[in-house]
This record gives C-alpha cells, structure tokens and sequence, in this order.
C-alpha cells in the first residue's frame, strides 16, 4: 500500500527526499519577524512616531489582527510587516484587510518571464503611514493610486509604499503596482514554493503554500486575509493560462499574436490557493455533479482525454463528502494536470492541482487517496484555512482522515488499519500536532489524522461529524485556529475538552492507544 510506504505525506512519496526542507529552511524555528525591524525613513507627517510593530513579540505569541488593532487605537501610527505568524513572520501586515486583487500578467514569447500589474483594494486595519506588501520576487517599478505615483521601497521580501500621510484605521485604499518577474529555471517544489517551468512543454505552474504567490506577486500574503481574486493572463500564440474561478473570457490580439485569458475568483481566497497555469492548456466542462456542482477541469491537450477516468470518482467523492461535511462550499469544482515532476498535490481554490504523471488516466489506490485528500481540503484548508501555519494540522490531518474514509469505502484499505500505523509511527516524535517540528511532515498528516480518529473516538461519530460540519460553517471564507476547532468540538460534544486537546494535540508526544469508545 503506497500510503504505508511514503506515511500518506503526499508530496513526499513521489520523492522520499524530505519534504521538510519547504518550511525548515526558510524559516528556523525562533529567527526574528523578517523585516519587521526595518523601517524606511519617516515622513514628515509622522515624524513624532516610531514605527511601533504590533507583531514583534510575535515569535512567542502570534499576534491576531485584533490585537493589532487594539493596539493601534491609542492613537499611534503602525507600520506592520507581520501578522506575527511564529513560522511565516515576513507574512502578511496587520494592518492591511485587502478585499480584491486585481492582476493582470503579460507572459513572453518562451512564457517564462513576465511583466505584471496588480490593484491591491481594501481597508486599514490601523491607522498608519504606510502600506506593506509582502514581495518575494517581483522587481517594482511603479505604484500608483488615484491621486499619482507613490514613493516605494523593496527591502526584506517587502514592498513598502509610502502614502505621503497617516490614513486612518476604517479607510479604504486601492494602489496599483507595476512589476516585472521571471520564473526561476531550478528548484524543486519539494524545495521552495512559487513559480515552476514546466517539465517538457512551454508554459509555468504555481504551487504556493505556504508563502509562494509572494515570491511573484506583491500580496498580503497569510491566510488570515482572504480576497476576491481577477486574473487576467495575457500568453503569446499556441499557449493558455488557467487559474482559479470562472473563465470569463478569452480575447485575441492580433498585433501582437497573443491571448489574454480573464478568470475571476468571486469567492474569497487565501493567497496560497491561488492556482496559475501557462501551456497548451484546454479547459473540460464536465457537467454538474449529481450535487449541482459545476464541474470544469483544466489539462494540457494531449492529457484532456485523462480526466474523463475521474469524472465519476470525482462525483461520487462529492456526494460522500458533501454528506460528512456539509454542502461543498465553492460554486464550481475541477481538476488541474499540471506538466510537473510526479508527486504535486496540491489544493487550489475549486482546481486542485495534479502532476499530469500521478493523474495520468490510471486509477488505483494512489489516484483515489490524491483525488480524496485534494477534494476535502476544499472544506478543511480551502472554505476554513488555518489561523496561523503552526495550525496547519486542521488542513492536513482532515484531508488525511477523509482519505482514510474514502479508501476504506473503495475497499482500498480500512479505516482501523490506517489509524492504527499512524499512531505507531508518530506518536513519540515530531513535536506537538499543534506546533509540529516539520510544517508538512508526518506529524501533520499522519499524526493529524489519527488525533481527529482519537477525538471520534471519544466524543463518538455524531457529536464528531456534527462538530466537523459546525466548524466548515462557522468559519467559512475565514481563517481559525486550534483553539476555535477544540471550541467547536466541545460545543458539538457538550464536553469540555481540555484534557483531550492537552494529550492529544498539544503535548510534545501522543499516547500509542487510542482511547476506547464512547
Ligand atoms: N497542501 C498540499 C497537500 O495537499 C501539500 C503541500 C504543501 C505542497 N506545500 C506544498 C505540495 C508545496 C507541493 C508543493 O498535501
Ligand atoms: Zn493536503
């Protein structure tokens, strides 16, 4: 059984290199907020105040957006380069609630390199002087707004724009950004997230959790602050561009022999979901699930015929998931075949994202355990995202424990048996679920998903799946934490869950029995 060889950790059984290293490198546990010490120089209008950066204890104790706000409501300036996510602290600002982007990418003759615009429209949060942009990548070289061209710096994986005043904390702001970007020729996506050539065609995907879309698009790039999305993707001749939402058009340009493909995304996404795609790509209406939802699916031409091997599994996960969990939460579902190295899985808003090799026509254990695990993160991951990245185990532990559920209704593999060498296996190592050493190790999957079987266990199936559907519609196009999930559950149960949250998810290692049955 292949989930049993590679620990179900997706990505990692293509490659058995350690997926680790996406998050380890990049962030050591216990490094300071990116650049949250940096500060460009004050405006005259703001001279009296020194930056105060709501999110510098954020190591320890990750700072919520409303405490960023409370802050600011003594009457200071801030100046956040941080929501305070103790594994991501370049991410996101705290005083930024962005509500639309806007993109529009202009891809080259080898659709490798680009040139990009972006209207970043929302509110402050906090009153402040300057508008800060997580940018990764991209080269800027204009920012706009209504009025005229606004100062800027790029330093620390930031993009700093100086608004020339203090706007107050309930304002609205739209600027518009100018940038160019290329899409790196290395790296594996075991190694980095972002922008990938694709293996033997023309074209680029994208796979971006946690802090990839930054790497080529100034965003406010953490969970926390969802946005409508419109992408408008100009390719030269011969090529297409996908990504998230409805396809609202395609119009040509002769002049210059090239396409521009408009997708808008009317729901409200994470950064990290954002799904892009530039090669020879065909979009497959695939009807309406017995569900009524609308089906769309994006491969390369000579890969097209492969989806229609999904399109029944594809519905009949829909309808079980849609009876575990609650109504599917997007208007439309599909599948993506990206031109990439096997062992890509990844969520995407409404597209979950496949490499063309793992999806490749053939249906076995690992092609449903794919197709499961992507499906239900659309209500654990997509529909609800994590609060912080240390919270990553109530995506991930639910995608895994709904593949265990749909392998053992296939006949594939049984639930007990999958629960049980998850348990054995993680119990005594990688750290708390809550705080797990590894971002996207086997503590996350494996060890998730055998603490949400313990919490069935205990609470037993009704008060379980009721409290699983409560929280898909509590927190639905927002983000929450560990702390909300175990709220839920008690109020599911009518139980108070402290002890079981304390054993089971936030203790360094995990008992190796599961509790017996309610
Ligand atoms: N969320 C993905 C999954 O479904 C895993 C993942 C996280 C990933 N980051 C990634 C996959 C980067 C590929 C590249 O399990
Ligand atoms: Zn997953």
């Amino acid at each position: 059984m292949v989930a049993l060889l590679c620990g179900s950790v997706l990505f990692a059984c293509a490659a058995p290199a350690q997926p680790v290293a996406l998050d380890s490198h990049r962030t050591p546990d216990g490094s300071q907020p990116g650049s949250a010490a940096t500060s460009p120089p004050a405006p005259p209008e703001s001279a009296s105040t020194s930056s105060p950066e709501p999110s510098t204890s954020a190591n320890e104790q990750p700072a919520t957006s409303e405490q960023a706000s409370t802050t600011a409501a003594s009457g200071a300036v801030s100046r956040s380069t941080s929501v305070g996510d103790r594994r991501y602290p370049r991410l996101g600002s705290a005083d930024l609630d962005v509500d639309h982007y806007k993109v529009a990418l202009r891809y080259d003759a080898d659709g490798v390199a680009f040139t990009g615009r972006i209207t970043v429209a929302g509110q402050f949060v906090n009153a402040t002087d300057q508008l800060a942009l997580d940018n990764a990548g991209p080269t800027v070289t204009a920012v706009t707004d209504g009025a005229g061209e606004l100062a800027f710096q790029q330093s620390d994986d930031e993009l700093l724009i100086s608004l020339g005043s203090v706007a107050p904390a309930g304002s609205t702001f739209a600027v518009t950004v100018d940038f160019a970007s290329a899409v790196p020729a290395s790296g594996s996506f075991l190694e980095r997230a972002g922008l990938f050539r694709n293996e033997t065609g023309p074209g680029v995907w994208s796979v971006n959790e946690p802090d990839g879309t930054s790497t080529w698009l100034p965003v406010n790039d953490h969970p926390t602050d969802k946005a409508t999305w419109r992408f408008a993707v100009t390719v030269p001749e011969g090529l297409s561009a996908i990504s998230n939402g409805e396809l609202e058009g395609t119009t040509r340009d002769d002049a210059t022999a090239s396409s521009t493909w408009t997708w808008d995304q009317n729901e409200p996404m994470a950064s990290y979901l954002v799904l892009l795609l530039v090669g020879e790509y065909e979009t497959e209406d695939g009807g309406r699930s017995s569900t009524g939802v609308d089906i769309e699916s994006a491969a390369e031409t000579e890969d097209v015929a492969d989806l229609d091997n999904y399109t029944a599994i594809v519905d009949r996960q829909m309808e079980y998931f849609t009876e575990l969990f609650g109504t599917y939460p997007f208007e439309r579902y599909g599948l993506a075949l990206a031109d990439s190295a096997s062992g890509l899985a990844m969520e995407t808003q409404g597209k979950p994202l496949f490499s063309r090799q793992d999806l490749d026509g053939s249906v076995g254990y690992f092609q449903h355990l794919l197709l499961a695990h992507e499906m239900a993160h659309q209500w654990f991951g997509d529909a609800v995202s994590p609060a912080t990245w240390d919270d990553i185990w109530l995506n991930e532990g639910w995608a895994t424990y709904a593949e265990w559920m749909w392998l053992e209704r296939e006949g594939l593999s049984t639930l007990e048996e999958q629960a049980e060498q998850s348990l054995a296996g993680t119990a005594h190592r990688g750290g708390p679920v809550s705080r797990p050493h590894e971002l996207f190790g086997d503590v996350t999957y494996d060890g998730g998903a055998a603490v949400l079987h313990a919490l069935r266990l205990t609470i037993g199936d009704e008060a379980f799946f009721d409290g699983a559907r409560a929280w898909v519609t509590d927190h639905m196009d927002s983000a929450a934490s560990t702390d909300d999930f175990q709220a839920t559950m008690e109020e599911a149960s009518g139980r108070d869950l402290d002890t079981f949250f304390e054993t089971w998810v936030h203790a360094a290692t995990r008992p190796d029995m599961f509790p017996a049955t309610a």
